[in-house]
């Protein structure tokens, strides 16, 4: 040290140098979650965070509500989706300083830590993991390019909800960082370090020393030699270009080795990646070193020489690493570093075209929905409903809202691949999407489509088509054969008629037809234009009851292939079907009522009989797809729930027979008993037991003293009677029978309010051969859908339990599994409840049972709704196993005294 000590005479005569900045023009520094303003030490003005936190994003501040908390922190509950500021940026300047803080320090009490990613604008910049490092910083540097920057927090799977405590933004001089940046556009820095070397002390430096306000690290943890030379040189910086310039204090020190020629820093870095470096060098000393630097080995300068009181620096980019070495060789005097700087080069993804925005920001507006779309659809995260390849968005899913046409918006997406508007309420044609030249798969099934339109001839991508349930007429258009691609075509349950096109007959297309007037290749099936209904899906097996073989065979048949050959042989037998049913039509009447009468349990009723006890179909209590329901009276007085069948749904005279043998032989307390039925000429007409309470969902849903009516108790019990009824089907009765569209609105009360499944005469029956699923065309009803049969198309018991879960959601937050009016975020009960759940947060229980539910009771439920929702069907319970938690909920309410 003796060394240093005898410099130290000499450069007390320089003088010092000035450059105090104190002006802070531009700063923005919000303290999120923050109540009021204040200034701080620095004389910095801190602002709340309030008015710039994005419309549509949930933030809740933690000392809101609690004056004795010192932590000012915002976090941001819900799970899903971007959590955004945006921050103004002045258009004078070109470069900023973004930094935010983040800090955790267990508020919550629940001591775990979040893990969440940061974005700017459409970057990935960062991911904060708090149980890493609490607090934790984040500095950016980010050129400027619009007005706003979108600053956003990304909660990542299972990393709990993101929290941010502080953002602050600085701007930069004009041309700063830009040395050798010029190559690599469309990149944000991240920062990595930035070292003061030789620290004077230990703290580390910022504004007013920094006029910028960037934090400057002292190094001690490098090296272990440093030098403050104690007293200020007058600096210039040598080249014009040097625009970061480091603040003088900074400079004033360095790390110099006496007593060795290598002088080196070895820095760990985050990530592999591409990385921007500035090493600083400031003459203060009176001699004039000269040293090679090695940045990983290579050698980046030579003999690089440094001038008294003259600043210079060196500007690196290094390509693909994972740690970094500093390292300057003597060749005269000693190496000496003033201070560097070291940033990850993070990609800036392009954005979405903007005529591909404001079509999706119309299609939003125009359904009346607030979807939560803002800023970049695909980056840095995808919107929710939307699918993106890059910048291109590639698919588009808004089943279930409610559009009524397909509008010309929808033609301006030109990269979709993947369009589904199923359950959308679309009338009219099909319009307005011939230029959709890269779709895949269309799916705009179950609305009111009338007509085939003239534009899906140019769908020349077209793979997939689903127009099932719609009701398309006339004739299917010879041009659907000439998609070359299309290897799946749905036409069920429309009103087509008429030959199919020849050229649609081919092995490579998979065509589903039933439910329709009559669709056929063979002209002549149809030429009468006879309006008998089609055959059944494949689906029902038919019971072996009647001496008619080749029914029972072509079931067993179909049953067993699949793919391409179902198509042809549904074809086959639909021409069998037709011709073997017309001949005996004329006798079928008499010989099925004398089957029928020995079934015994359920009546056969005439049709005038039926008129006479509804009054004429007069009261109507119920519709659906399948037809209405009315209100009816038997000679004995007893009431009835009368399902009348619409034409389109009715069910071949085979199919309708087994059915009522099917259900008039299951009995069970909890399911609604079919007291007999009619089947004359052009009728099919069901009589069910009817029951005075209504449906579980008039109930949930209905008026307010309806609803006062259901307590948590009560709630309990008719959930487990609904799950009796259900476990009956899938255990108890035989053949096993999977009922496929569980929901509220199936869940009958009679008047001591015990539930009652009804409507499994839609139920799928699982042949008892070990079979573990059966292949089907989804039936069910939005929001209780399970997603894995759904996608899968393969009907198991498990099911029905999602289904299930979900009523049991309902029963748990009093509200409907699809909601358009809320947030996006709560448009899904599923979605919305269960992190709530999970995390036995029962703030969203039902205002209607709150304060008087038994915790452990509601716990236990919610943990089963939970199971019985997972999307992976293997990690749902059974149903007899849901019954049995909930017959432990139910006796745990009961012992629990309500207050009064
Ligand atoms: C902060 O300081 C500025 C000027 O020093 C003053 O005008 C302002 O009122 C102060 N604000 C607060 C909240 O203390
Ligand atoms: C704070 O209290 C207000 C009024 O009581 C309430 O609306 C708000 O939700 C509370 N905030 C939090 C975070 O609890
Ligand atoms: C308020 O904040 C203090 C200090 O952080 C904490 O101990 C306390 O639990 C909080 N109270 C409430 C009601 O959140
Ligand atoms: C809260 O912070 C202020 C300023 O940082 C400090 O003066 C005060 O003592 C703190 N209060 C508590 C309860 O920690
Ligand atoms: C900055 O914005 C102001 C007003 O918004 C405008 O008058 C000015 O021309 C803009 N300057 C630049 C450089 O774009
Ligand atoms: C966060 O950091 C901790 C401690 O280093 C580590 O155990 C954990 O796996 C990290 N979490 C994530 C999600 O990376
Ligand atoms: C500097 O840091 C060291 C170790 O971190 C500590 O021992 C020392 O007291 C600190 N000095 C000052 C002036 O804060
Ligand atoms: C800047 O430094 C270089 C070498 O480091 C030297 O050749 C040049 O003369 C200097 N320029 C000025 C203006 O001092």
């Amino acid at each position: 040290m003796d060394f240093w000590n005898s410099w130290v005479g000499f450069f007390l005569l320089f003088s010092f140098w000035v450059g105090v900045f104190c002006d802070q023009d531009g700063f923005l520094s919000l303290s999120c979650g923050g109540r009021t303003s204040f200034n701080d030490s620095s004389n910095i003005l801190w602002t709340p965070d309030t008015e710039y936190i994005s419309t549509g994003t949930t933030a809740i501040s933690y000392n809101e509500n609690n004056s004795s908390s010192n932590v000012s922190l915002r976090f941001f509950p819900d799970s899903q989706g971007r959590r955004c500021y945006k921050l103004p940026l002045n258009n004078a300047t070109s470069l900023v300083l973004v930094r935010a803080k983040f800090v955790y320090n267990n508020y919550d009490g629940l001591e775990h830590p979040p893990t969440f990613s940061v974005s700017l604008d459409t970057a990935i910049a960062a991911t904060v993991n708090l149980t890493k490092d609490d607090p934790w910083i984040e500095e950016f540097l980010w050129t400027v390019n619009k007005d706003t920057l979108p600053f956003c927090l990304l909660a990542t799977p299972n990393g709990g909800f993101p929290v941010i405590s502080s953002l602050e933004i600085r701007p930069l001089p004009r041309g700063a960082y830009k040395n050798g940046m010029e190559d690599f556009p469309n990149k944000l820095l991240r920062k990595s370090y930035r070292i003061d070397c030789g620290y004077a002390n230990n703290e580390s430096i910022r504004y007013p020393l920094d006029a910028y306000d960037r934090i400057w690290e002292a190094d001690r943890s490098f090296t272990p030699f440093h030098v403050a030379t104690g007293f200020k040189i007058q600096l210039t910086f040598n080249q014009s270009g040097l625009m970061e310039k480091p603040p003088a204090t900074v400079l004033q020190t360095g790390r110099v080795l006496a007593r060795r020629n290598l002088l080196t820093y070895n820095l760990p870095l985050d990530a592999l990646g591409d990385y921007y470096i500035i090493l600083y060098f400031a003459g203060i000393l009176p001699v004039f070193p000269s040293f090679d630097v090695f940045i990983n080995g290579e050698i980046i300068k030579s003999n690089y020489k440094i001038n008294s009181s003259e600043v210079s620096a060196i500007y690196v980019t290094q390509k693909g690493i994972r740690s970094l070495n500093i390292t300057l060789k003597s060749i005269s005097f000693y190496p000496q570093i003033n201070a560097f700087e070291v940033y990850q080069m993070v990609d800036i993804p392009p954005e979405v075209s903007s005529t591909t925005v404001s079509a999706l920001q119309v299609i939003q507006q125009s359904a009346g929905l607030d979807l939560g779309w803002q800023d970049d659809p695909c980056s840095p995260s995808t919107w929710d409903h939307v699918g993106c390849e890059g910048s291109l968005v590639t698919s588009l899913d808004l089943s279930g809202v409610n559009f009524r046409s397909i509008t010309p918006t929808f033609g301006d997406l030109l990269d979709l691949k993947k369009l589904d508007l199923h359950n959308t309420s679309l009338a009219g044609e099909i319009q307005n999407l011939g230029s959709l030249q890269h779709l895949e798969k269309l799916n705009l099934s179950f609305n009111q489509l009338k007509s085939f339109g003239v534009e899906l001839d140019n769908l020349v991508s077209l793979q997939i088509l689903d127009l099932q349930n719609n009701s398309l007429q006339g004739l299917v258009p010879e041009s659907l054969g000439e998609l070359e691609n299309l290897h799946y075509l749905n036409l069920e349950n429309n009103k087509l008629s008429g030959p199919l096109p020849e050229s649609l007959n081919t092995p490579t297309i998979e065509i589903r037809t039933s439910g329709n007037l009559c669709l056929s290749f063979s002209a002549a099936v149809c030429d009468d234009g006879s309006f008998t209904p089609s055959i059944e899906t494949p689906q029902v097996t038919i019971i072996p009851r009647r001496k008619h073989k080749t029914h029972k065979h072509l079931a067993i048949i179909l049953s067993l292939v699949g793919g391409a050959t179902l198509v042809l042989f549904l074809i086959f037998l639909s021409i069998i079907l037709h011709m073997t049913k017309r001949r005996y039509e004329v006798s079928h009447t008499s010989r099925e009522e004398i089957d029928i009468r020995n079934w015994g349990a359920a009546k056969v009723f005439s049709y005038k009989e039926i008129k006479a006890a509804t009054g004429n179909f007069k009261e109507v209590i119920g519709r659906g797809s399948f037809g209405s329901v009315y209100h009816g009276k038997l000679p004995d007085g007893k009431s009835v729930a009368v399902k009348v069948r619409l034409d389109k749904t009715q069910l071949g005279a085979d199919s309708f027979i087994n059915e009522v043998h099917l259900l008039s032989k299951i009995r069970h307390q909890n399911l609604v008993t079919l007291e007999g039925f009619c089947h004359e000429s052009k009728h099919q007409i069901l009589v069910y037991e009817f029951l005075a309470g209504g449906s579980l969902a008039d109930r949930l849903y209905g008026t307010n003293s309806q609803k006062r009516s259901l307590s948590w108790v009560r709630r309990l019990k008719i959930a487990v009677d609904a799950a009796k009824g259900l476990d009956y089907l899938h255990n108890g009765s035989e053949p096993r029978i999977i009922h496929r569209d569980v929901k509220c609105s199936n869940i009958l009360l009679d008047e001591e309010m015990n539930g009652k499944v009804c409507d499994f005469g839609l139920s799928k029956q699982v042949t008892k051969a070990g079979a573990t699923h059966v292949t089907t065309v989804v039936k069910g009803t939005a929001g209780y859908l399970d997603p894995e049969y759904y996608s899968t198309q393969q009907l198991t018991e498990k099911s029905d339990v999602y289904s299930f879960g979900v009523v049991l959601l309902e029963l748990i937050c009093g509200r409907e599994p699809l909601n358009h009016s809320g947030s996006p975020d709560s448009f899904n009960l599923v979605l919305w409840a269960k992190p709530y759940l999970q995390a036995e947060a029962f703030e969203i229980v039902d205002d209607g049972i709150k304060g008087n539910f038994d915790v452990e009771s509601m716990r236990k439920t919610a943990y089963i709704a939970v199971k019985s929702v997972e999307s992976d069907a293997s990690l749902r319970p059974t149903i007899a196993e849901v019954l049995a938690e909930l017959q432990e909920a139910y006796d745990i309410q009961l012992r629990y005294l309500e207050p009064l």
